[in-house]
């Protein structure tokens, strides 16, 4: 067992430079960063394929929500960067799902699906502004059997999920988890957090970190950190 195959580094930065100066920083440690919407948006498939050239992994974290076709070609268009790993909303239904799964079954270099089920940031009161009469934890299994259901094996959730969602019908899905505050660091803007050892001791398989790691004085070392907490929850 490697850590480093349990972490990924969120690389919620603007450009390509300190994209890579981030990257460069981390070598030796770590195997896996996540390119978001706000870096995606700006340097598009070519920062993927940096990162790549430097022998990392990529999660490339769209969260895909349209039409089927227009998912399925998003799908195919975003493989073609070689990113391991890719998200959509589990929100889109079934059918979008579905037509999600068979664009990337068809491709050389496929992608492993991650549903997305409720936001963090979403509370009772928010879903419920949208019509949704249940709670976030019962929303969150709802869509993560749905996702299940419809052929996506794994999916991202909050660390207090993890433990209802290893006894539903999502209990084989590879679970993908943010929200991680090493004990030492400030929550920032996250809530329903928890620590490295914690989330991997309830069940998840990876986990997503970003400001404890990149906005730390010492990235590497506190990247090293979590790497030992990692691999002593699972000793
Ligand atoms: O800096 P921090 O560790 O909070 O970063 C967490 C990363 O995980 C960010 O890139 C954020 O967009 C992402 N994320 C999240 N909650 C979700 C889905 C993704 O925090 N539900």
């Amino acid at each position: 067992m490697n850590p480093a195959d349990h972490l990924i580094v969120a690389l919620d930065v603007p450009n390509r430079a300190q994209a890579l100066d981030m990257v460069e920083r981390l070598e030796g440690n770590i195997r896996w960063f996540k390119v978001g919407l706000e870096l995606y948006l700006a340097e598009g498939r070519p920062i993927v394929e940096a990162i790549r050239e430097r022998g990392f992994e990529v999660f490339l974290d769209l969260k895909l929500h349209d039409i089927p076709n227009t998912v399925a070609g998003a799908v195919r268009t975003a493989s073609a960067s070689g990113a391991s790993l890719l998200t959509l909303h589990a929100v889109g239904g079934p059918v979008m799902l579905a037509a999600a799964r068979e664009a990337a079954e068809g491709l050389a270099q496929k992608p492993r699906l991650l549903a997305v089920t409720v936001l963090t940031s979403m509370d009772a009161t928010q879903l419920h502004a949208t019509g949704i009469a249940a709670t976030p934890a019962e929303q969150v299994i709802r869509l993560a059997e749905m996702a299940t259901d419809a052929g996506i094996a794994g999916l991202v959730c909050s660390p207090e999920e993890v433990v209802s969602l290893r006894s539903s019908r999502a209990k084989e899905a590879l679970l993908v988890v943010p929200g991680i505050r090493p004990a030492s660091s400030v929550k920032d803007d996250q809530n329903r957090i928890a620590t490295p050892a914690d989330a991997i001791r309830r069940g998840a398989n990876m986990l997503v970190v970003g400001r404890p790691i990149t906005g730390a004085a010492d990235p590497a070392g506190a990247a090293a950190a979590i790497l030992h907490e990692i691999a002593a929850a699972k000793a």
